[in-house]
């Protein structure tokens, strides 16, 4: 197993590693490359559904998507794959930066997601490390964030998928969910900015515009390319990303193309 990495700040790219087979020892470096790299690609995996499951079992149990619709489907019997298929009718690729789920109370721990159909030319998916953004804070505001909470709620993003009453069942079941503004990761005690530009409402205990104004800084900080790695996709190319320390965003330059990527989802545990 060869292990290069993409840039300064995160990622790494993988080779000479069969996914669909992989060993025991493997899996450990995997494990450790990822928390020292955050975002892992893989290319050339021609391995089937089943395999791609097997695979992300290896780092947890998997999360079925309480609420995939539309061009969000589980491959039938699969139902621990999202297919995402992005096309002009249906826009689904996430071009707002975020990292997964965070409108769950435990929202995801990682995901591993591999390209099906991949445009001729766009498409590119951009990773930035959360962690490193964080601490490209300035000090002042990095003691201002530091002990703020933040509300999280899916309505904010994909609340306009579903009919009122649809929405109204899932908003029972899903409330808004209150996560700390920089979180600690469980493994390696790094600090990280969990706040996004998609799934955030707000920051709790500030004034409106405050919370308007510390989310876009946030955000702002998220978006340096010097925290970034922009991915060119292939088919059977395969990234799994730790949504603890990083987030990500598509580019929409791809249309009309089709697109379709598949997901399988690692469930994380509540955030601190
Ligand atoms: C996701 C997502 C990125 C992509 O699967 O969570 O945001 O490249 N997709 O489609
Ligand atoms: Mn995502």
């Amino acid at each position: 197993m060869h292990i290069e990495q993409i840039s300064g700040n995160i990622g790494a790219q993988i080779s000479d590693v069969d996914l669909a087979n992989v060993t025991d020892d493997e899996v450990e470096k995997i494990k450790k490359a990822w928390l020292d790299h955050k975002v892992l690609v893989f290319r050339d995996q021609h391995i089937t559904v089943e395999e791609h499951i097997a695979f992300g079992r290896k780092f947890g149990e998997l999360e079925i998507h309480p609420f995939a619709r539309g061009g969000h489907v589980g491959l039938g019997e699969y139902p621990e794959i999202l297919r995402i298929a992005s096309n002009p009718e249906k826009e689904f690729a996430a071009v707002i930066w975020h990292s997964d789920v965070t409108w769950r109370e435990e929202p995801s721990l990682g995901s591993i997601l591999r390209g099906v159909v991949i445009p001729e030319t766009g498409g590119d998916t951009c990773f930035a490390s959360a962690a490193a953004a964080y601490e490209l804070l300035p000090d002042d505001v990095k003691s201002q964030i530091d002990d703020l909470y933040a509300i999280h709620d899916f309505t904010k993003s994909i609340g306009e998928k579903f009919d009122d009453e649809e929405r109204r069942e899932l908003q029972e079941k899903y409330p808004p969910a209150r996560h700390p503004v920089v979180r600690t990761h469980p493994e390696t005690g790094e600090r990280s900015i969990y706040t996004n530009g998609y799934h955030t409402d707000y920051i709790e205990g500030v004034s409106p515009e405050e919370s308007e104004k510390l989310l876009a800084l946030l955000e702002k900080a998220i978006m340096s390319p010097t925290v970034q790695f922009r991915l060119k996709w292939e088919v059977d190319t395969f990234v799994m990303w730790d949504n603890r320390s990083s987030q990500h965003a598509v580019a929409a330059d791809f249309y009309p193309d089709e697109r379709i990527v598949e997901r399988v989802t690692i469930i994380g545990d509540r955030p601190f």
